[in-house]
């Protein structure tokens, strides 16, 4: 999924690369002439090395142990950061730290494995644009893939933008699943909030009233 949100890369950075196979795709798809990927950990970016060199792609790709895209060298020539599968705390974290995105209008296509209302958050009140969005199921979970663009604006956003964002014009199976499945979130979040608070918070059920008419739509 994520790598139908990439064309014409140059430079692609893949974070937190884990096995490589979404950087090997890249390049050996035409879709990124060039790739950096990074991982914290030892053991999964070694297997994305032996991966790609493996391939014979080795030249086109540079590898990094690094906390997200810290000390990644030279930044001009890239036009994606890709980070599929980290929570959305961390990728805010990994923005944020990487002043180049704002910079240089990189695209950002973010897969979060979980807290997506976290980095929809941190992108509207950061000023980027979320450009479209894409549900997806993989083995059972739902997902949605984002991209976003720097472009100055920021807002602030409510918590159906928070939860659902663009996702709210994604059709089918897929997303169904994934409204279905940020409503039990909100359901959860409303008992929480009900319990410390003594009532119900009307935000949270305007939430969930818009995500029900998507639902049954
Ligand atoms: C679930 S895997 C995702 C793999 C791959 N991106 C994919 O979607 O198939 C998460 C990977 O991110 C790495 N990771 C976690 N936090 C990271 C960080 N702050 N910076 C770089 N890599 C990180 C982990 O070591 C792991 O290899």
């Amino acid at each position: 999924m994520a790598a139908s949100f990439v064309d014409s890369g140059k430079t692609v950075c893949d974070v937190g690369c884990d096995h490589g196979k979404l950087s090997l795709f890249l390049l050996q798809s035409g879709k990124a002439e060039r790739i950096i990927a990074t991982d914290i950990n030892k053991a999964p970016l070694q297997k994305a090395v032996d991966l790609i060199t493996g391939a014979g792609c080795g030249q086109k790709a540079e590898f990094y142990l690094t906390d997200g895209l810290q000390n990644i060298g030279k930044t001009d020539d890239i036009s994606h950061v890709v980070i599929a599968g980290l929570g959305g705390q961390t990728m805010a974290q990994i923005i944020h730290s990487a002043p180049f995105i704002k910079e240089n209008k990189v695209r950002l296509v973010l897969l979060p494995a979980q807290s997506g209302h976290t980095i929809r958050k941190y992108l509207y009140e950061n000023g980027f644009d979320i450009q479209k969005e894409e549900t997806v199921e993989e083995k059972g979970k739902f997902y949605s893939c984002i991209s976003a663009v720097y472009t100055q604006n920021t807002r602030t956003a409510d918590i159906f933008a928070c939860y659902i964002g663009k996702s709210r014009l994604c059709e089918g199976y897929a997303a169904k699943g994934y409204f279905s499945m940020v409503y039990s979130q909100l359901e959860k979040k409303q008992k929480g909030f009900t319990i410390e608070n003594g009532f119900a918070s009307r935000d949270i059920s305007e939430a969930m009233d818009k995500i029900k008419n998507l639902t049954d739509k």
